[in-house]
């Protein structure tokens, strides 16, 4: 039964038993007239409220959902199988409302990840910068915000989401990455600047076969939102995993953004056709680079191997050449549509991923030249401390915003049925998403999410995020003291030696 199918039955069977119930109670025909304006009255308000995009979609039996949440975490229930603890989909819900920052009683988030370590003289919270800057080398370097949103491609998410994502983003002042399925008017729309993301499938910049084609790439990457270009070798939910966009999906809007055939079935392959050995794609990034008019080019990996970092690692001693950044995706990521098992068992996690490229990056002496975006799981202040303390130099979340625009975890992005509106693209669902007002959600929950970054950060003593390392932690996972050009001098940790050494330039 659909979703749909699912809240009407609820809605019927609730129905029914009230009114048996009014059926035996003296006045029974009274009581249920001022139920039924009363749930009249809720049900308007619901359908017109726009912070609830559920309750626009589903008035009254909507509130269910909010009911279960507040049950389940009153009686210490376990919670379902789903990514977000209550908690903290509370603390994202508070924050993109605007509520106060402050808690009381204790620690609340209930899976505690990270424990920092404080400093007893903390640095000047003011003082912390915002902003880290990528591509410096570049003709058009961009100073990015610490935390940013990541991938949300157009198609898995709806128009209005994307609208809201861009003008929060926009507002905000951070980057929004548009996925691979193409740089869609609605992106440029909202006004964000833009991280493009450039997929297996080429979306926006193929040629009829489905090739990379530099023409379509350069005309597109020329524009001004366009501020960072990210080729995605493989994403944490996913890795190796191509796919197939069915002919059914492929409208005429779909087809322009993608450039594809309107109806066909579109293959998306689990490799790239512009390049295929690390030396390649080092060149496949100068070549974007240029094309770009000197826009910063990246890449986003999930870390599988550790011999085919290293060989990318390898190329860029080899030819000189090096990517302006490299998005690091923990394999605890999220996507759209991907069998359970790749999302559940393959790929490193961010914690373990992220020391292992900066000491690789440390080790050849190239760290000074690349940027680390970390993603996966990424929700807090602390969480982005803990990143950083690992190796990276800023960080960007993806389903953190859908739940600040009200998603409610329901798992079912890829059967077009979201109850919220906005991993869909049903007409009837779409309209729970009030642009506007989830956009000044976006901002709010990114605004107060830096703030608890930067106080964070000041209270470790450090006056800059740059300054964190594994040392800022208790945990372990922090890089492993790798000292810069070690790898150069054949000094490899006992943990990297076979891997480095196995590791090749000129293949994968
Ligand atoms: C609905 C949805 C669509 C996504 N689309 C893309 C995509 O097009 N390209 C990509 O590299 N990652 C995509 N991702 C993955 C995210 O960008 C991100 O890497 C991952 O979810 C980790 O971030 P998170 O834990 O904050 O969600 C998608 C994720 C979701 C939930």
């Amino acid at each position: 039964m659909t979703f749909r199918g699912r809240v009407a039955a609820a809605g019927l069977l609730g129905a029914l038993v009230v009114g048996a119930v009014c059926a035996v109670l003296p006045h029974g025909a009274l009581v249920a007239a001022g139920l039924s304006v009363a749930v009249l009255a809720l049900a308007l308000h619901d359908r017109l409220q726009t912070q609830e995009p559920l309750l626009r979609n589903y008035p009254v039996l909507g509130r269910l959902h909010g009911l279960l949440h507040q049950a389940g975490k009153l009686l210490g229930l376990r919670q379902p199988l789903a990514p977000y603890s209550w908690a903290l989909v509370d603390l994202v819900r508070s924050r993109a409302a605007g509520s106060s920052e402050y808690a009381a009683f204790g620690a609340q988030l209930d899976s505690p990840r990270v424990s920092i370590l404080h400093a007893v003289k903390p640095a000047v919270v003011e003082e912390v910068p915002e902003r880290v800057v990528l591509g410096q080398g570049c003709a058009q370097p961009y100073a990015a915000s610490y935390f940013n949103i990541s991938a949300l491609a157009f198609g898995a998410l709806s128009d209005p989401a994307i609208s809201a994502l861009s003008r929060g983003a926009r507002d905000g002042g951070f980057f929004y990455n548009t996925g691979e399925a193409g740089l869609a008017e609605v992106f440029l729309e909202g006004g964000a600047d833009l991280a493009w993301q450039i997929g297996t499938g080429y979306f926006g910049c193929r040629d009829s076969a489905g090739r990379f084609d530099r023409g379509a790439f350069a005309a597109r990457a020329q524009s001004p939102a366009v501020k960072l270009i990210e080729i995605k070798v493989s994403q944490g939910a996913k890795p190796a995993k191509g796919g197939i966009l069915p002919g059914e999906k492929v409208t005429a809007r779909v087809a322009e953004a993608c450039q594809i055939p309107v109806g066909r079935d579109c293959v998306v392959p689990p490799m790239h056709t512009a390049f295929s050995t690390p030396i390649e794609l080092l060149e496949f990034i100068a070549l974007l680079r240029e094309a770009a008019g000197g826009k910063p080019v990246g890449f986003k990996l999930c870390v599988g191997q550790p011999r085919d970092l290293f060989a990318i690692v390898k190329a860029m001693l080899a030819t000189g050449l090096a990517p302006d950044f490299i998005a690091v995706d923990g394999a605890e990521g999220g996507t759209g549509a991907a069998p359970v098992e790749f999302q559940s068992f393959v790929g490193t996690p961010l914690r373990r991923a992220l020391p292992l490229v900066h000491d690789a990056l440390v080790g050849a002496a190239l760290r000074e030249q690349v940027r680390l975006i970390a993603s996966g799981k990424i929700t807090t202040g602390a969480d982005m401390v803990a990143a950083l303390a690992r190796g990276a130099d800023l960080c960007a979340a993806a389903r953190p915003f859908m739940i600040a625009m009200g998603c409610i975890q329901a798992l079912i992005c890829a059967s077009n049925q979201c109850p919220a509106g906005l991993a869909t693209q049903d007409p009837r669902l779409i309209r729970g998403i009030v642009p506007r007002a989830m956009a000044a959600n976006v901002t709010r929950y990114h605004q107060q999410t830096m703030q608890a970054f930067r106080e964070l950060v000041a209270a470790t003593g450090c006056r800059s995020p740059a300054e964190l390392s594994g040392a800022h932690l208790l945990q372990d996972g922090g890089a492993s003291g790798v000292s810069r050009g070690q790898f150069l001098d054949g000094d490899l940790p006992a943990s990297y030696a076979a891997a480095w050494v196995a590791a090749r330039a000129d293949r994968f």
